[in-house]
């Protein structure tokens, strides 16, 4: 054990202010676990990492918007996706937690070594300071008007109306989201990590990585292209891992330099759990260990670039063998997002479905190159004509044969081996090669393949026929189908892992034998009793109507009634001027039926007030009041747009205004 290749599997680790979707576990956690469990199975030195990310503010907006302390969010969510993750099955050895003591100490630790070799460079910066709260106001702490369009509800980091990136010191009457307050602009120090002077070092570093996903050295060399820019690593806020340094009281080290570094502090604290308080050095300083990420990818950055380059600078430390990391999940066609509700999440699947038939179904369409969809038509599918009628059908005619014509024992066979068993050795193999090069989706597919053999025997050798004119031949042909059913719970386990206990049930097994590397060999007994059959994929019928996620979720696919909610109408543009100090906006005065309304729309880069007048155009009629720049508006005008053209939206004919448009 000790002389062999070491594997140093992580996961990203999961924000513990909101609960777990299908995305996260398409994106990271599936594939993750399906490389841990078969790497187990070779009896490979594996460890297999994770545990919740509890900083950053994002937590602590969550706390604040629900009037509860940070605290209480984190034990919240982490309990919750602990055991989401459980129930699912996914395998971690630890699901540690970044509020942990151990990580505050390690993280503290390294950072101390970075700024003890003289490598965090100090800036003074202006931020926004609010005397009433007594802190700084980062990104989400702050609110006010867009400088780009207007928005008067833009966040300190990002406007959501036009989706400009912002610094909270460019929102115009910026206010404090706590109490507010107008804050001042006060200087503060921060320490940057010299990021750019690791670039050289990172690019022939990733050049070497020959078997990374292309996505993954795609996203690299765009980085590369821009030029890495050094980062600041260090906040002013309260909630999150404190600076070790006298005079810095008040900052805390920036969630995203701190966070992987959790992945050492889990590390090391599953060892003490293990009685081996030394042995984490072994993975993170060792000589022969591959270090994986599993992450989606919107972690690249982190995970390829910067958190290597943190290594490097600290020495000593293993860095990544590589980050297959994933695309995104699309949930019916539609953009997964936990904002818009668009999500299904793990918990509730778990309840009121076989926790397999979602890894399965997730897993034969992981996002390993492209965006992938879940659809519940697919499960059901899944369900019923894969598993139900490929694994399910062989596993249980097998075992009724056996139950109703052999006294449900197994019956005794007169051959050392056979060609079938040998076939299902070499597809293990073929199975075992995706394994080992992060191909899931083909694993899936190659270990259904090794079952879809396992039927063609069966069909083949007619044992109903052969029971009645060769008994013995008959006990043979059972006997290796009860051979390839342990084999199957073998090779399914790292992808049904429930299913392949219940199989070792069903044969009244135990897992003596369990190790990737007896498929196909002969394993049980002439004579033993079997245990009890059970069906083990019972068919589904999903009434789309009783899935409570599909109701929130539809964004691609709405029902009429839906549609319906929309009030659009036409109106007549009475008046129409600019907006002063604007580029965008154009404010104008609208005649609906018998109402006037007046609206401000961003289009004043594609037509001039005067060309607007007396057009008939159409509104969405019943959209809340908002201001932009000051100016109410009271609904919003339909345009077209594409490739950075646009076009108003309007009747094909003369029509009079206040017509309902549907
Ligand atoms: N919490 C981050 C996310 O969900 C991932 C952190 S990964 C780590 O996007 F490496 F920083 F831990
Ligand atoms: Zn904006």
């Amino acid at each position: 054990m000790e002389n062999k290749t070491k594997h140093l599997v992580t996961a990203a680790l999961p924000y513990a202010n909101g609960y777990l979707h299908l995305g996260h576990i398409a994106g990271a956690y599936l594939p993750a676990d399906l490389y841990a469990r078969y790497k187990r199975l070779r009896n490979e030195n594996i460890i297999f990492i994770c545990g919740s990310d509890e900083h950053g503010t994002a937590i602590e907006m969550s706390a604040m918007k629900d009037k509860v302390t940070p605290k209480e969010i984190i034990d919240k969510y982490h309990f919750a996706n602990k055991k989401a993750f459980e129930d699912l099955g996914i395998s971690f050895d630890i699901y540690s937690r970044t509020s942990n003591e151990i990580h505050h100490k390690t993280s503290q630790d390294f950072f101390l070594d970075l700024y003890n070799k003289g490598l965090l460079t100090k800036k003074t910066e202006k931020q926004l300071y609010s005397e009433k709260d007594k802190r700084f106001l980062a990104d989400r702490f702050v609110e006010g008007t867009c400088p780009i369009c207007g928005y008067e509800e833009a966040r300190g980091d990002q406007c959501e109306s036009c989706g400009s990136n912002l610094s909270p010191l460019e929102l115009i009457n910026p206010k404090s989201k706590i109490s507010g307050d107008t804050p001042i602009i006060k200087e503060s120090v921060n320490f940057y990590f010299p990021l750019e002077s690791f670039q050289p070092k990172l690019e022939e570093w990733i050049k070497s990585k020959k078997n990374w996903k292309s996505n993954v050295i795609n996203y690299c060399q765009g980085w590369f292209k821009t030029g890495l820019k050094d980062r600041a690593i260090t906040r002013d806020l309260d909630w999150g891992v404190k600076i070790p340094l006298k005079d810095f009281e008040g900052k805390v080290i920036y969630v995203w330099f701190e966070a992987p570094i959790g992945y050492i502090s889990a590390t090391k604290e599953l060892f003490i759990e293990r009685n081996e308080p030394g042995k984490w050095k072994d993975y993170w300083f060792g000589k022969d260990v591959k270090l994986i990420h599993f992450i989606g990818k919107d972690n690249i950055i982190f995970h390829a670039l910067v958190f290597p380059a943190m290594l490097m600078a600290h020495g000593d430390y293993i860095l990544a063998d590589n980050v297959p990391a994933n695309e995104f999940l699309n949930l019916e066609g539609g953009k997964l997002s936990k904002s818009k509700g668009h999500g299904i999440l793990v918990k509730d699947i778990v309840k009121d479905f076989n926790p397999d038939v979602v890894r399965y179904t997730l897993a034969a369409n992981l996002p390993e190159n492209k965006d992938a969809d879940f659809s519940w038509d697919d499960f059901q599918t899944k369900n019923n004509n894969e598993l139900a009628a490929i694994l399910g059908n062989f596993i249980n005619r097998t075992v009724v044969f056996a139950k109703t014509k052999f006294e449900n024992k197994i019956p005794a066979r007169n051959t050392k081996s056979d060609d079938i068993l040998e076939d299902i050795k070499k597809q293990s193999k073929v199975v075992a090669d995706c394994f080992d090069n992060y191909r899931f989706r083909d694993a899936v597919n190659e270990t259904m393949n090794a079952v879809r053999m396992a039927n063609k025997y069966f069909n083949d050798n007619e044992p109903w026929k052969e029971i009645k004119s060769d008994k013995e031949k008959c006990a043979n042909i059972i006997n290796n189908c009860l051979q390839i059913c342990y084999s199957v719970a073998i090779l399914i386990s790292p992808v049904l892992p429930f299913t392949s206990e219940r199989i070792l049930k069903i044969l009244n097994c135990d897992k003596s034998n369990f190790e990737w590397n007896k498929i196909g060999d002969i394993i049980l007994k002439d004579g033993e009793s079997l245990g009890e059959d059970e069906i083990l994929f019972p068919q589904l019928e999903i009434k789309k109507e009783e899935i409570p996620a599909k109701k929130i979720i539809a964004e691609e696919e709405i029902d009429i009634d839906y549609f319906r909610k929309l009030k659009l109408r036409t109106a007549k543009i009475i008046e129409c001027e600019a907006v002063p100090k604007s580029k965008k906006l154009l404010k104008l005065q609208l005649k609906v039926g018998d109402k006037k309304k007046q609206i401000v729309a961003g289009i004043a880069e594609h037509y001039k007030p005067e060309d607007l007048t007396g057009k008939t155009i159409i509104i969405v009629d019943n959209l809340k009041k908002t201001k932009l720049m000051g100016i109410e508006s009271e609904g919003m005008l339909l345009a077209a747009k594409k490739d950075g053209k646009l076009a108003i939206v309007a009747p094909e004919t003369e029509i009079e205004d206040g017509g309902e448009v549907n």
